[in-house]
């Protein structure tokens, strides 16, 4: 943890979690964040679907909802940033409280609801950026929304030329519905319509269509996600998002709240799920594996999983902005000690 962090820490904890968030992000803003030194790894660097990823380590969506400061973030050194759940229509979400310290377990647990500033505000905000490192865009649906993809499709119209990259979240647990998308034939309807939205778009080259799944699909879910991603050409999935699970070892006493659970307890779950991911797709489609990543270790753990790339959220929680950077400088060492000379060498090797 950086002496920053160390320092600051105890003074954002002392806050309720989403007080301490809106203060982080007004910190990041202000460009009070000290800044890291950025990494310069070419064994590193990740060429995928047409773009160049200085290190596979990113953020998670969820942390910048409204697109607030993702070029603060690029500058803390992720080596790619997903912002949103963006929903069309502004909408508040649920009533506060409604995230959680879990302390104990290093985790988090929310149910914010898809909190957006919808499709207008978040389609100014990123108009106005310079294009500078990449910045995916991640999905929502409105709750009084019946057709899913109706939202999606005005989302990718609205957001689509703007994003290196776009998701399409189905698999947020406080959205009622929401994770049914998942079905086979929900899925496949809603891949088709999103895929003609995408075609549609005023640019080129057209960006990557991925969708983010749930970790608590059952294998059945899972093979028929996995097979309409190959069958319908999805460019990726993003495995996966927050859980509805509670496991045993949870010490928390927040652990009972109602919600996803993320950050380290995820870590189990969510990396059995991508590899199972990265077996059934025959590693024919390139996953972003995310859950509980903490360190160096679990970073490589997802790569070595099935994942082309990789994102954290919860572990900044409690390990400080700097967190992908320091993942970022330790993985050579991890990826040498095996005998490989650059990152892709390594994904999916423990699926062989
Ligand atoms: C999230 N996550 C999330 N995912 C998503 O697709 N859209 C969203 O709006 C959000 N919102 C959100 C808010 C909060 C407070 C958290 C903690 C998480 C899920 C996130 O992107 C990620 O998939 C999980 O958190 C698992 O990764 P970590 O946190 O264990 O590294």
């Amino acid at each position: 943890m950086s002496v920053f962090y160390k320092l600051i820490r105890p003074l954002l904890h002392a806050f309720d979690a989403e007080t301490a968030h809106g203060l982080s992000i007004a910190a990041l803003k202000h460009g009070l964040v000290p800044l890291p030194a950025p990494v310069d790894e070419p064994s590193l660097r990740v060429k995928l679907w047409g773009l160049d990823f200085p290190h596979p380590i990113g953020l998670a969506a969820g942390l910048d909802k409204h697109i607030e400061v993702p070029d603060a973030l690029l500058a803390q050194g992720f080596g790619f940033v997903e912002v949103g759940s963006v929903t069309p229509k502004p909408q508040k979400g649920n009533p506060r409280p409604r995230l959680f310290r879990l302390t104990e377990d290093e985790a988090v647990i929310n149910r914010f609801g898809f909190n957006s500033c919808g499709l207008d505000e978040a389609a100014g905000r990123l108009a106005a950026r310079a294009r500078r490192g990449i910045v995916g865009i991640n999905l929502g649906k409105n709750k009084e929304t019946p057709d899913a993809a109706d939202d999606y499709v005005k989302l990718i119209a609205g957001l689509g030329p703007h994003a290196d990259y776009v998701v399409c979240n189905v698999s947020s647990p406080n959205t009622p519905g929401l994770r049914a998308l998942q079905s086979r034939e929900q899925l496949d309807a809603i891949v088709v319509r999103v895929q003609a939205a995408m075609a549609a778009l005023p640019v080129d080259p057209k960006p990557p269509l991925l969708f983010k799944i749930a970790p608590d699909l059952t294998d059945a879910d899972l093979e028929d996600v996995v097979r309409v991603a190959l069958d319908r050409g999805l460019a990726g999935l993003v495995v996966g998002n927050t859980t509805l699970s509670r496991p045993e070892s949870l010490s928390s006493p927040h652990a009972k709240e109602t919600g996803g659970l993320s950050g380290k307890p995820l870590f189990p779950l969510a990396t059995a799920v991508l590899q199972k991911t990265y077996r059934l797709a025959g590693g024919k489609i390139p996953l972003i594996g995310v859950g509980g990543v903490s360190d160096a270790r679990t970073a490589y753990a997802k790569i070595r999983a099935g994942a082309s790339l990789v994102q954290l959220y919860s572990a900044l929680v409690y390990q400080g902005p700097d967190l992908a950077v320091r993942i970022a400088r330790q993985l050579p060492a991890l990826l040498k000690s095996d005998g490989f000379a650059h990152v892709s060498e390594a994904v999916g090797a423990d699926c062989r």
